[in-house]
C-alpha cells in the first residue's frame, strides 16, 4: 500500500476557474525518442473571481518533463514556479498574459494509452478524461475553453499524415528538412477534445453536402492493410450526418470530418472535434471478418462519435460530474438512430436486455453511483453503464413525459442557450422544462438517486362497476452513502388486455385510449381503469417505459398470452423473459438443493406456436427463443450459485431443444440467406433466427444437427455464420470442437480483429481445464498484454466462463487478481475495468464469496493505481 491513499474530489466543492485560456498554441517536434511539446498559453484571470490573487496552478502528469517556463516571453527562473505533486505552481501573475512551456515526453513508452502515445507505427492521442496533463502544464478541465492552433513536425517520410483538430492552414519544411504542418480549430474547446495524429496511413475520401448546402471533406484514415475495410463506417457516417439534420436540426460545422482508426485504445471510440479517433474493432467491416452484431455496433459508435459534435463538443459539461450531460444524451441519439435505421423493438429489445443485466447489477454493487455522481477519486472510473446508459434511460423518460414535438423543443432550446458553453445536467433538464411547461423538479431526483427502483404491482377487478384498479409501489434500495431514497416520478406505459389478447380500450382520468402512461410519482399509489367488461390482463412497462425493476405475480396462463398477442413488442419479448426466469428460477433451486432436475415447461408451448407463427419478425423470434443468460440470472439472484444457474440453463435448452428439435430443424433450414452477404435488417434478421434454431438443434441428440454446424462453418462466406456456427460447436461440446477451433485460427491468424474472437472463444470454453487453455492463451504469439483488445478477450471471455473462473478452488480469481496486479502498473484504467467481476463477491454463494474477497484484499496490499485502489477499496468497503 501507498503512504498516502488517494483522496476523493466532490461536486459540491465546485469552484469557477480561477484563470481562463483564450488561445492554446501548441507545437509538437516528434520523434522516436523524444518529443518536444511547447505551448504558449494566452491566458488571464477570470473576471468572476474579481481582483484575484490565487497563484496559478496547471496540471500535469508524472512522465511530463519540464525544460522551461516563460512569461510573456520572460524565462522564469527557478524560484518563481514549482512543481508540486504533478502540478505547475506559480504564484505572482499579471491579469493577462502568455504562458510559454516547453516539456518532454516519451509517447513510445507510454502505456497507459493517456495523452500522447504509439499505437503500431503512428503517433496518436487519447485526451478524456484527464489525458491532455500527460502532455503537457494545462488547465486541464472542461470548463476551459480555448481556440487551438497546432503545428506538429515530423519526419515525412515515416509520418505522411500529421492530423490534428479543424483545418489545416499552413504547410511547410523546418531548416532541417522535417515537415511542419499547422492546424487551427476554430471553435473554443476544452483539452479532452485535443487531438493529434501521426504516421504512414491511407485514406478515404468522401463528400456531404450538408441541409445548407455546404460541402465536407470526409476522411477515413487507417493503416494501409485495413483501408478497404471503411466503407461501411463511411456510409454509417452519412447516415448520422443526415440523421441529426432531420431530427434535432443539426448541422455539421467545420469543412473537414476525419476519422482515424488505430489498434491500440482503452475504449470504443472518441469524438474529438473534427478529429474522431476509433478502435479499430469499432470501425473496420468486411464481410468475410465481421460479424453482424459488429456491423451495427460500428453504425451505432460511428453515429455516436458524430452526434458528440453537438451533444458533448458544441455544449459541453462543467465539470466531469457532469459526464452524462453529454454521454447518457448521445446514447440516447445513438440509440434511437439505430432504431430508425434498424427495427425499434429488436433495438429496445437488446438495450434492455444489456442495461437489465449490467447496468442494474452495477447499480445494486459496491461501485453504485448516481447517473450524476457527488463525488470520486478517478473519473476515469465513472465511464460506467450508469453513466451512458441509465443516463440514456433518463433522456428517454424526459422524451416519454414530454412527447417528440416538445421535446424536440427542449432541445433545440438547449444547443441554442447554451451554444459555446461547458454547462450541467440541470441546465438540461431546466431547457427541456422551459420549453415544454412540463414540470421536472421531482423527475430530477433520477440524476442524484442512485439504484434500481422497484415497483410492486397489485390490482382488483370490480365487476360490477367496470372498474379496474391498480396500485403500485415504488421502493429505490439503499445503497453506498444513499441509505434512505425518495420516490421518483416515474413514466409507466401500460396497456390492457382481454382473455384473448385483444386490447382493450379504458378510461383513466377521462382520457379513454387502449394505452396510457401512468405518473408514479408517491411512495404507493392507484390508478383506476373504468369502462371495462372483464378483468383485463396488464401489459405494464411497455418499451421498457422506465429503468426499474417490476413485480406482479403473473400466472404462466398471462405471460404466455402477452407473448403471444400483446401489441407492444418489446412486452411480448419480456413476457418470455419472465416465464423462463420462472422456469428457470425453479431449476436453480432444485440444483442448489441437489435434487434431480425436472419441470413441466409451459415455455415449450410458448416456443411451439412461435415457431409455427411464419408472420413473426424472425428477428423478434430469435430474440424471444433466447434464454435469459448467465449474468442476468446471477443479477437477480441471492446469493449467486454459478454452477447451479449454468445447470439450469443447460437442462431447460436441452428440454427445449428435445421437445422442438423437428421445428428448430425446419426454421433453420427455411431461414437460410443464400444472396451475397449484406448487413441489411432483413438479412441480419433472418441469420439470427437460423442461427438461434442452430444452436438448439444442436443440444438435441441429432447426428444431423451435428453435421449442420460443421458444414456451416466449413462453407460460410460471412463471418456471422461461420462464428455461429464456430461458438456453437465450442458451447455444445460437439466432437470437432477442437478441430476447428484449430482450423479457425489458422484461416485467420493475420486478421487481428478475429484473431480477438478467436481468443474470447478459447478462453469462455467451458472445460476442466480452462485456466491452463487460459494460460495458454496469454503466452500465444497472437496475444500482447499491450493490447487492450487482446486483454479484454482473453480475460472478458474467462470472466464468463464458469467451469473457469468460478472454480471452487479459487484459482480463477487468483488468476484474475495477478493479471490485475501487473496491469495496474501498465494501464490503470485496463486493471480498474478488471476489477468488476470481483466487485460482486458479497453475492456469491459463501465458499466462492470468502475466497473472492481474499483476491481483493491481496490486491490492496500493491502500490495501487488511483484506478484499482478506488474499485478495490470500495468493493471491500
Ligand atoms: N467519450 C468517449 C465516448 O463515449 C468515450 C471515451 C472516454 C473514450 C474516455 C476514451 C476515453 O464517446
Ligand atoms: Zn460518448
Amino acid at each position: 500500500m501507498k503512504e498516502s491513499q488517494p483522496s476523493a474530489i466532490y461536486l459540491k466543492d465546485y469552484t469557477a476557474p480561477p484563470f481562463l485560456i483564450d488561445k492554446t498554441e501548441l507545437s509538437f517536434d516528434l520523434d522516436e525518442s523524444t518529443t518536444v511539446v511547447t505551448s504558449r498559453l494566452h491566458m488571464r484571470r477570470n473576471p468572476v473571481f474579481g481582483a484575484s490573487t490565487v497563484p496559478l496552478v496547471l496540471d500535469g502528469g508524472p512522465d511530463v518533463k519540464l525544460i522551461g517556463v516563460a512569461m510573456d516571453d520572460y524565462e522564469l527562473p527557478q524560484e518563481e514556479y514549482r512543481v508540486v505533486d504533478d502540478q505547475l505552481i506559480i504564484t505572482a501573475t499579471a491579469d493577462s498574459f502568455v504562458l510559454t512551456c516547453e516539456t518532454l515526453i516519451e509517447p513510445q513508452n507510454n502505456t497507459r494509452l493517456e495523452g500522447l502515445y504509439r499505437s503500431s507505427s503512428m503517433f496518436c492521442t487519447q485526451c478524456e478524461a484527464e489525458g491532455f496533463r500527460h502532455i503537457t502544464y494545462y488547465l486541464d478541465r472542461p470548463d476551459v475553453m480555448s481556440v487551438f492552433t497546432t503545428t506538429i513536425i515530423a519526419d515525412e517520410t515515416r509520418y505522411p499524415v500529421m492530423l490534428s483538430n479543424g483545418n489545416e492552414v499552413e504547410r511547410g519544411k523546418t531548416d532541417e528538412g522535417k515537415t511542419v504542418v499547422v492546424w487551427h480549430d476554430p471553435f473554443p474547446k476544452p483539452a479532452y477534445l485535443f487531438a493529434l495524429v501521426a504516421g504512414d496511413l491511407a485514406v478515404k475520401n468522401d463528400v456531404f453536402i450538408t441541409q445548407s448546402q455546404r460541402e465536407v471533406t470526409l476522411q477515413i484514415f487507417t493503416e494501409s492493410h485495413n483501408i478497404d475495410k471503411v466503407d461501411y463506417a463511411m456510409e454509417a457516417l452519412k447516415r448520422s450526418m443526415r440523421w441529426d439534420e432531420e431530427t434535432y436540426g443539426r448541422e455539421y460545422d467545420l469543412d473537414i470530418f476525419m476519422i482515424v482508426a488505430v489498434d491500440d485504445f482503452n475504449m470504443g471510440a472518441m469524438e474529438n472535434k473534427g478529429l474522431n479517433i476509433f478502435n479499430s474493432s469499432c470501425l473496420l467491416a468486411s464481410p468475410e471478418t465481421t460479424t453482424d452484431d459488429a456491423y451495427l455496433r460500428v453504425e451505432a459508435i460511428v453515429a455516436h462519435e458524430y452526434f458528440h459534435n453537438w451533444s458533448g463538443n458544441r455544449v459541453t459539461c462543467r465539470d466531469w460530474f457532469q459526464l452524462s450531460l453529454k454521454e447518457g444524451f448521445t446514447v440516447f441519439r445513438d440509440q434511437t438512430f439505430s432504431a430508425d435505421m434498424h427495427s425499434a423493438t429488436v433495438k429496445r429489445v437488446e438495450d434492455v436486455s444489456f442495461l437489465r443485466t449490467a447496468q442494474f447489477a452495477e447499480d445494486a454493487g459496491p461501485m453504485a453511483h448516481p447517473v450524476r455522481p457527488a463525488s470520486f477519486i478517478e473519473i476515469s472510473n465513472f465511464y460506467t453503464l450508469t453513466v451512458y446508459e441509465k443516463g440514456a434511460e433518463i433522456v428517454r423518460m424526459i422524451h416519454t413525459l414530454l412527447g417528440e414535438e416538445k421535446f424536440r423543443a427542449g432541445s433545440d432550446l438547449y444547443f441554442d442557450r447554451h451554444d459555446g458553453q461547458a454547462v450541467t445536467c440541470d441546465d438540461f433538464v431546466a431547457a427541456m422544462q422551459d420549453a415544454s411547461g412540463v414540470d421536472l423538479s421531482q423527475f430530477k431526483r433520477w440524476y442524484s438517486q442512485a439504484g434500481t427502483p422497484k415497483l410492486s404491482v397489485t390490482d382488483a377487478f370490480d365487476q360490477a362497476l367496470g372498474k379496474y384498479c391498480v396500485t403500485i409501489k415504488q421502493d429505490t434500495p439503499a445503497t453506498p452513502g444513499q441509505p434512505t431514497k425518495l420516490p421518483l416520478h416515474i413514466p409507466v406505459r401500460i396497456g390492457l388486455l382481454d382473455a384473448n389478447g385483444q386490447s382493450l380500450s379504458s378510461s383513466l382520468d377521462g382520457a379513454t385510449s387502449e394505452e396510457h402512461v401512468l405518473h408514479l410519482t408517491d411512495a404507493e399509489q392507484s390508478f383506476e381503469f373504468t369502462g371495462l367488461a372483464t378483468r383485463p390482463v396488464p401489459s405494464l412497462l411497455r418499451g421498457f417505459s422506465a429503468p426499474v425493476k417490476l413485480d406482479y405475480n403473473y400466472s404462466s396462463q398471462d405471460l404466455l398470452l402477452l407473448m403471444s398477442s400483446d401489441s407492444d413488442g418489446f412486452n411480448r419479448w419480456s413476457a418470455a423473459q419472465q416465464l423462463a426466469v420462472n422456469e428457470l428460477s425453479q431449476l436453480i433451486t432444485q440444483a442448489i438443493k441437489g435434487e434431480t432436475l425436472a419441470i413441466e415447461s409451459q415455455l415449450v408451448h410458448g416456443f411451439k406456436a412461435l415457431l409455427a407463427d411464419a408472420s413473426l419478425d424472425p428477428a423478434m423470434v430469435a430474440l424471444v427463443l433466447t434464454l435469459p443468460n448467465q449474468a442476468y440470472l446471477s443479477e437477480i439472484s441471492t446469493p449467486i450459485y454459478p454452477a447451479e444457474i449454468k445447470q439450469a440453463r443447460v437442462y431447460l435448452k436441452t428440454l427445449l431443444a428435445e421437445a422442438l428439435s423437428a421445428d428448430f430443424e425446419r426454421i433453420y433450414q427455411q431461414h437460410r440467406v443464400t444472396e451475397e452477404y449484406q448487413a441489411v435488417a432483413e438479412d441480419i434478421a433472418h441469420r439470427s433466427l437460423k442461427n438461434v434454431a442452430l444452436s438448439y438443434w444442436a443440444e438435441a441428440s441429432s447426428e444431423r444437427a451435428q453435421q449442420a454446424v460443421f458444414e456451416q462453418f466449413s462453407t460460410a462466406d460471412n463471418m456471422t455464420d461461420q462464428f455461429a456456427a464456430l461458438s456453437i460447436a465450442v458451447h455444445s461440446q460437439h466432437n470437432q470442437a477442437a478441430d476447428m477451433l484449430a482450423a479457425f485460427y489458422e484461416q485467420w491468424k493475420t486478421e487481428p480483429l478475429v484473431v480477438n474472437k478467436w481468443l474470447m472463444l478459447s478462453a469462455s470454453q467451458d472445460n476442466a481445464n480452462a485456466l491452463s487453455i487460459v494460460k495458454g492463451l496469454m503466452a500465444h504469439p497472437a496475444f500482447d498484454l499491450k493490447n487492450p483488445n487482446k486483454v479484454r478477450s482473453v480475460l472478458g471471455g474467462f470472466g464468463q466462463n464458469v467451469a473457469g473462473f468460478h472454480k471452487e478452488d479459487g484459482s480463477g480469481y487468483q488468476f484474475l487478481a495477478d493479471q490485475i496486479i501487473v496491469l495496474n502498473k501498465r494501464n490503470p484504467q485496463i486493471a480498474s475495468r478488471l476489477c468488476t467481476p470481483l466487485t460482486r463477491w458479497k453475492k456469491l454463494k459463501p465458499e466462492l464469496s470468502a475466497k473472492m474477497k481474499s483476491e481483493l484484499e491481496r490486491i490492496l496490499a500493491e502500490d495501487l493505481s488511483k484506478d484499482v485502489y478506488e474499485v478495490i477499496t470500495k468493493s471491500l468497503a
